[in-house]
């Protein structure tokens, strides 16, 4: 039997393969490439060792996804296939809606029709929009959507608790908070197209020499040092996440037995600022990692990170490598692929 991941050739879609590989699991890739390379798949494949099919496909496809679990014997699904850039989904939110709606419901149809019930769902932080409280946990009120993108990361979740409420499915939805890093081989790792959006990314294409400084939004907030905090998770722990949560839903116990769908944050339990990330990427690479301060940008909230405590005790799952670990293992990515997968 084998997992099904959909966008298992992206950045956490790779980690995640990697990860269930190395936790004795049969993998599956569909992924469109429509933001990930066919170089990735050779990298992935050097990590892991055995067969690895890989189906080029839009997991909101239903008849490619019908073929597929035709053709292998698929028992569960991770599903991170998505479009993910904020900025992009405020220009195009119908194309955001289509795109990451219409494969989740997809995703869940065809799992219902073939009886497989184990669904893992890559949420985001997002969902909890500017939060009154940090840190947030799952019972935390959702916000009211910041953007496209979030609206269809929250709508998503509800489409999957609607399913699994009337289906045998049963669904851990992980909220992602920011992941950073790369596989400590330095195979795999973040490759953004364009200028990235995310703050780890962009810091390590300053080092490479991509990118001119990093632009820090906002020195004004109510923070330790006035620049926003965020929660950064290494992807390696992320991955190893959703081997956690495939193994309660394989036990079936707990709370997914009670209420089909249940959310877990997955972030590292505490907040870094944007300096702070600064400083420990600029000691992982040896030098002072040119900024400057600019405007905060509308819709950033000043400070959220997560409590873990739910993943801790349900899923045995805890972020165990620390932000000097993730600068040193994106540096090290980067530096072997200052062009990205184009380096290979
Ligand atoms: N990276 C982050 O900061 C972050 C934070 C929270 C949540 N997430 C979520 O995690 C998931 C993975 O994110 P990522 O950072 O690895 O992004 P990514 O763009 O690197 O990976 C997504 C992959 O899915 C593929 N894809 C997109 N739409 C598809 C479709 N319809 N059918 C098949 N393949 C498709 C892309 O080609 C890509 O390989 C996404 O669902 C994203 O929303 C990411």
């Amino acid at each position: 039997m084998a997992t099904l991941v959909t966008g298992g050739a992206g950045y956490v879609g790779g980690h995640v393969v990697v990860a269930l590989h190395e936790a004795g699991r049969d993998v599956v890739i569909v992924d469109d490439f429509s933001n990930a390379s066919t170089r990735t798949v050779d990298a992935i494949r050097g990590l892991t060792a055995g067969s690895l099919p890989v189906v080029e496909g839009d997991a909101g496809d239903q008849a490619a996804m019908e073929r597929i679990f035709d053709r292998h014997r698929i028992d569960s699904v991770v599903h991170l296939a998505a479009r993910k850039s904020v900025a992009e989904s405020l220009e195009r939110p119908l194309a955001y809606y289509r795109s990451n709606l219409v494969s989740t419901v997809c995703v869940a149809e065809v799992m219902i029709e073939r009886g497989v019930d184990r669904f893992v769902f890559s949420s985001s932080a997002v969902v909890y929009g500017e939060p009154a409280e940090t840190p947030v946990t799952e019972q935390t009120e959702l916000g009211p959507p910041l953007n496209p993108y979030g609206a269809s990361k929250a709508m998503s979740e509800q489409i999957l608790r609607d399913a699994a409420a009337s289906s045998g499915l049963r669904v851990a939805l992980l909220r992602y908070f920011n992941p950073a890093g790369a596989h400590p081989s330095g195979m795999i790792g973040e490759d953004p197209r364009g200028t990235p959006a995310n703050l780890v990314p962009r810091v390590m294409q300053v080092a490479a020499g991509r990118l001119d400084r990093v632009e820090v939004f906002g020195c004004d907030y109510d923070t330790s040092d006035g620049t926003a905090v965020r929660d950064y998770v290494h992807v390696v722990d992320l991955a190893q996440g959703h081997a956690a949560a495939l193994d309660a839903l394989e036990r079936g116990e707990g709370p997914f037995e009670a209420e089909g769908t249940v959310a877990y944050n997955l972030g590292a339990g505490r907040g870094h600022t944007v300096l702070e990330v600064i400083a420990a990427a600029s000691e992982a690479v040896g030098f002072a990692i040119p900024h400057a301060p600019v405007e905060r940008r509308p819709g950033d909230a000043a400070a959220i990170w997560a409590d873990c405590r739910r993943a801790s005790a349900e899923l045995g799952w805890t972020a165990r490598r620390d932000l000097g670990a993730m600068m040193r293992d994106h540096w090290n990515w980067q530096r072997r692929h200052p062009d990205g997968y184009a380096s290979q």
